[in-house]
């Protein structure tokens, strides 16, 4: 299925300098941090109740009613939701906190939905369908040599998942393909509860262009000027805009759901990789959303890859965790993956063979063009059966620095092991816990690849209780780094849709009070 995935051709202009080869297919996941304090007050004045766990900062997100309380007669006909722990302020969870008895504050009657979504409110423009719809409805045509339409079905999900031999629960699950964000993201903010139409009232201003989803048409095989036409043209029709020339697009975002390197083309030369989207000054003004950012320019916002996992309510997630805490975690720790051609010295190399070598390593070697191994990484139940059985899961940097399988080792509750600060820490800080020996593990590539550091022997000194404590942080990220059913109705979860929205209001926000925006807020 993965089918975006790497070729080599992909990565011509591999902006990591160190020698790791592409996985040959891995589904490419990956983290960020929190914006706990802000988004703790909005969801609670917001949409969500909002408890205070005792003796930490644990936060417990009730999930909500359906937003009007005039809903209120259709309580009963709503199975009641099980709260979800987020870690906001990064707290350590305990399993207690996350079952947690709600009640639908029935007492409490919900504010006019006009006090909820102020200072929240989204506008969306109506884009003319070539810039959205037209490329989904032409699917066949989103990849030069791989048919995606199964990957665009259901609002970018893709097809639902079985319950592959107990590994899925046969509800909520996907094959998703990592770069239909564009998509899943536009459909989630149809869902949005606080969209209006009229501009002056909006907090920020959403560009459904699909420019992640349309750049894959032609980044393989097209000319420069291929490559740009679609998003010259969504840019001219942009800055025509009146809600434009408010701000300047200061207040505009985009996702564009590819990393930065497919957007960072310098010159006008075919044999170079990309396209120039993110060098417009139109779109410097704007926030874009990326699988992964530049280590030198932070205007842009790294969001987590999509996964599998697309729960359609909290309980969905609730269920998901008490699953993955239960796993039987039989191997201290795993890779999913393929060396990346050419040298046996490298990071992943290196990892391969001390897995090998280990008797409490699964190696899942992927195979496939450049994979040489036998896996099937394409397999979503394959890879997950890997990252439910293990307790740490190796996240060598990939095509990129980062990869998707961070984040679908991190939905599995295995905890991810970083060679290098650039695949999680400095990308995902919106969503993932700025203390990052909490929920992860650093092994600084340059002591594997010289040969003396063994995976085995520093993972082997966690002890029990820290590794539990991990577990238990890796767990209530869930929630913040997996996209909800882009068509539920009654979310009640923070997910990462929502962690991205708010930070880009908050953005705006400081924008408009003229503060400083270094683009890098948390
Ligand atoms: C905005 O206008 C469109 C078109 O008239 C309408 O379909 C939509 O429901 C409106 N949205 C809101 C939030 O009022
Ligand atoms: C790219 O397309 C051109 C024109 O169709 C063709 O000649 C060339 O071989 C293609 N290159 C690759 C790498 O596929
Ligand atoms: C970008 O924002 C600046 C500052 O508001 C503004 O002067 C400039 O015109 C904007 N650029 C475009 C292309 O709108
Ligand atoms: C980063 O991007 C901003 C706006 O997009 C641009 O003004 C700046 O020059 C860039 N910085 C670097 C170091 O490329
Ligand atoms: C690794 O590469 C070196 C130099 O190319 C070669 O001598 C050695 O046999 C290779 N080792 C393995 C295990 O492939
Ligand atoms: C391992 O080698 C690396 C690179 O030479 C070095 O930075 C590191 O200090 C070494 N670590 C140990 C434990 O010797």
């Amino acid at each position: 299925m993965k089918s975006t995935t790497t070729f080599a051709t992909e990565f011509q202009q591999d902006p990591v300098d160190d020698t790791d080869k592409p996985d040959g297919g891995v589904p490419r996941p990956s983290l960020v941090c929190h914006l706990a304090i802000l988004t703790a007050t909005f969801c609670a004045l917001v949409f969500c109740a909002h408890y205070a766990v005792q003796g930490n900062m644990a936060s417990v997100i009730v999930s909500s009613l359906p937003l009007l309380s005039s809903v209120a007669v259709d309580q009963n006909s709503v199975p009641p939701e099980q709260p979800v722990v987020l870690n906001e302020e990064h707290a350590p969870l305990t399993a207690q906190a996350t079952v947690f008895e709600t009640s639908r504050s029935t007492t409490a009657p919900a504010p006019a939905p006009s006090d909820r979504c102020d200072g929240h409110y989204i506008y969306m423009y109506d884009m003319p369908a070539r810039f959205n719809d037209d490329l989904i409805r032409d699917c066949g045509n989103l990849h030069p040599w791989l048919d995606m339409c199964p990957y665009s079905a259901n609002d970018g999900m893709g097809m639902p998942l079985g319950d592959e031999g107990g590994v899925f629960p046969g509800r909520g699950w996907y094959s998703t393909d990592q770069f239909m964000l564009d998509l899943v993201f536009h459909s989630r903010m149809k869902r949005y509860e606080c969209l209006t139409n009229d501009s002056s009232l909006a907090a920020a201003v959403f560009v459904p262009f699909y420019a992640g989803l349309e750049s894959g048409r032609y980044l393989y095989n097209h000319s420069t000027s291929v490559r740009d036409a679609l998003q010259l043209d969504a840019i001219d029709w942009l800055v025509r805009r009146p809600e434009w020339g408010v701000m300047g697009g200061r207040d505009h975002f985009l996702v564009a759901g590819r990393t930065t390197w497919d957007f960072r083309r310098k010159a006008d030369l075919d044999e170079l990789w990309g396209t120039k989207l993110l060098r417009y000054p139109a779109v410097e003004n704007m926030t874009v959303f990326v699988l992964e950012t530049s280590p030198w320019n932070w205007t842009n916002l790294a969001i987590p890859y999509p996964t599998y996992f697309h729960p359609e309510t909290g309980t969905d997630v609730l269920a998901w965790q008490e699953k993955v805490r239960k796993a039987d975690r039989r191997w201290l720790f795993s890779f999913a993956g393929a060396p990346r051609p050419g040298s046996n010295k490298t990071v992943r190399a290196e990892i391969i063979r001390q897995c090998r070598a280990s008797s409490h390593c699964n190696l899942f070697h992927c195979g496939g063009v450049v994979g040489g191994g036998s896996a099937d990484c394409n397999s979503p139940a394959g890879v997950m059966r890997v990252f439910e059985s293990s307790q740490f899961c190796l996240q060598p940097r990939g095509d990129t620095a980062t990869r998707r399988s961070t984040f679908d080792a991190i939905v599995a509750g295995c905890i991810p092991v970083f060679f290098h600060p650039g695949s999680a820490y400095t990308q995902y800080t919106l969503h993932f816990p700025r203390d990052h020996g909490r929920y992860s593990v650093l092994i600084p590539h340059a002591g594997l690849t010289a040969g003396n550091v063994s995976i085995e022997e520093t993972l082997s000194k966690i002890s029990p209780e820290e590794l539990r404590r991990m577990r238990e942080e890796v767990i209530g990220l869930i929630p913040t780094v997996v996209y909800a059913d882009p068509r539920s109705r009654r979310v009640g979860f923070r997910d990462a849709f929502d962690v991205a929205v708010e930070a880009v209001i908050d953005r705006v926000a400081k924008r408009r009070r003229g503060e400083a925006d270094d683009g890098r807020e948390h």
